[in-house]
């Protein structure tokens, strides 16, 4: 038997850490693509020119002339990079990138007006280069497309002449959708049979990620449980439906964590470095958490941590509600977040009622987030929903149990504490069900009591530092998923 060529994808994403991340998408996209090529995949990174990635990429070369992609769409043109050994393709598109503020905002927190553009964009190049008139010598036989901003990727291909690669429809979070009106259809240069229920329309405007939805070969999202929440009409956001009817298209698979980066025996953003063997040195972190919040040098107190975007999703509504009586117990609280105003102030207000017990950071501090993970004993993420979640991995790969709810990639990471897993060595935090503060502050009330049996709080952490994940076994996943999906000659 000869041997098969390299799988050849093109991932398009609108996120790349550290460069462009608004969360675990560019994460994602910066792991995962390094796993994939670890393991033999020639894989090529799609990502718009955002200044930042321009700024961090002076030796970038021009990949094509400049093209016009049809439709209202300014022009274009594609630079090439290599973005930690992974080659890289940035959409230079002055207009449409070369803007201070966020991928998606601007610096107020303001969606810009021109994302339909912004991101059909990506979505349009992304369908050339799987197209017969690429202007790339190198074809994708996959091109896998991540969130919204890369869903009209397979509409666009599905309506062109030709060989063409084929299409994965990857869900980080299906809350985000990228609904636009009907009237931006010929400025995305679709054509007018497009907009139809088999199509890009949605309720009477244009959804990108229904179409990606609805075009792609496969789909795929981030956990298994996920995979079967989103077809339910609870958490399908509307797709519930269509997410059935496609259910036998549909996967998923759990996301890794970047064992470098996250990783506590060589962590450079910690105050002090440890391991299992060495786990006493995980105090340092704490102390020097306390230090830098006042909040009081005790190690006879445990520290409760969260790192979170404090919006709706993660249920930190539910934490700020039961704060005063968390702090009838001798525990303390750091809060690392940003995002709805309402939070943000519910957070700045506990610190301010319970100085020297409660610290809130609002904003957005990569430092922090690590020495967060390091230093709190407990870190909790009691999520609405959750596609997969990274911190819950971060915090078992530094000694630190989360109390999570059973949904999404946290009821797939995290083993309840029960008799029957302590037993078997495997529990690694507390799991509740109920959506309700009780049932959260029941599971923080029972870690707060195994923080105090020092012999069960070691099993837990040793559990939960010794489990494995890495993006391994996810790459090989994405891998079989890829050679599934064409035909090789
Ligand atoms: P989501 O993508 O839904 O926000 P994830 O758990 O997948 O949730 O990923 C969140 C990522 O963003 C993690 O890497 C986390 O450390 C980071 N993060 C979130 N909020 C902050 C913040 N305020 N400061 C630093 N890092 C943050
Ligand atoms: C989304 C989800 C999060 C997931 C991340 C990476 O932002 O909210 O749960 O971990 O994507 O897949």
């Amino acid at each position: 038997m000869s041997k098969q060529r390299a799988t050849r994808v093109l991932f398009v994403t609108p996120e790349i850490a550290p460069w462009a991340k608004s969360g675990g998408l560019g994460d994602v996209s910066a792991a995962l693509p390094a796993t994939l090529r670890a393991i033999g995949v020639d894989v090529r990174v799609l990502v718009p020119a955002y200044p930042s990635l321009a700024a961090a990429f002076k030796d970038v070369k021009a990949a094509t002339d400049g093209f016009h992609p049809g439709g209202a769409f300014a022009p274009a043109r594609l630079l090439a990079a290599s973005v930690d050994a992974v080659p890289a393709f940035f959409v230079d598109c002055p207009d449409y990138y070369h803007r201070p503020g966020g991928a998606y905002q601007d610096a107020g927190g303001n969606d810009w007006q021109d994302n339909h553009l912004r991101f059909g964009l990506l979505s349009r190049v992304a369908a050339l280069l799987g197209s017969r008139d690429s202007p790339l010598a190198w074809k994708p036989d996959v091109v896998h497309c991540h969130d919204w901003p890369c869903g009209l990727a397979p509409a666009y291909l599905d309506f062109l002449a030709g060989p063409r690669s084929a299409t994965l429809m990857t869900i980080h979070n299906i809350a985000f959708q990228g609904v636009f009106p009907a009237t931006t259809l010929p400025e995305l240069g679709l054509p007018a049979e497009s907009f139809a229920i088999d199509g890009v329309e949605y309720y009477g405007n244009l959804s990108f990620l229904k179409a990606g939805i609805h075009f792609a070969e496969r789909i795929s999202t981030v956990s298994p449980t996920y995979a079967r929440e989103i077809q339910t009409d609870e958490l399908g956001c509307g797709l519930g439906g269509l997410l059935r009817h496609r259910s036998a298209r549909l996967t998923g698979i759990l996301n890794g964590i970047d064992s470098a980066v996250w990783n506590p025996a060589t962590d450079p953003l910690i105050a002090q470095c440890f391991e299992f063997a060495r786990i006493e040195r995980k105090t340092a972190n704490k102390r020097a958490l306390q230090v830098r919040f006042d909040l009081g040098p005790r190690k006879d107190v445990p520290l409760l941590g969260i790192v979170s975007r404090l919006t709706h999703q993660k249920g930190l509504d539910l934490l700020a509600a039961i704060v005063p009586r968390i702090a009838t117990h001798p525990a303390q609280l750091v809060v690392l977040g940003t995002g709805e105003p309402e939070l943000e102030a519910a957070f700045r207000a506990l610190a301010a009622r319970f100085p020297g017990r409660v610290a809130a950071v609002i904003g957005y501090d990569e430092a922090l987030a690590h020495l967060i993970e390091a230093g709190a004993d407990i870190f909790v993420m009691p999520s609405r929903f959750e596609p997969c979640g990274l911190n819950q991995m971060y915090s078992m790969r530094y000694g630190t149990p989360p109390v999570v709810r059973a949904t999404g990639g946290l009821a797939d990471t995290v083993v309840d504490c029960t008799p029957d897993t302590r037993r078997r060595q495997t529990a690694t935090g507390f799991v509740f069900n109920e959506l309700t503060a009780d049932a959260l502050l029941e599971a923080i009330g029972r870690a707060l009591a195994a923080w105090n049996d020092k012999r069960l709080w070691r099993a837990l952490q040793r559990n939960g530092m010794r489990r494995d994940f890495g993006w391994q076994t996810a790459a090989r996943k994405y891998s079989l998923l890829y050679r599934s999906m064409i035909n090789f000659p």
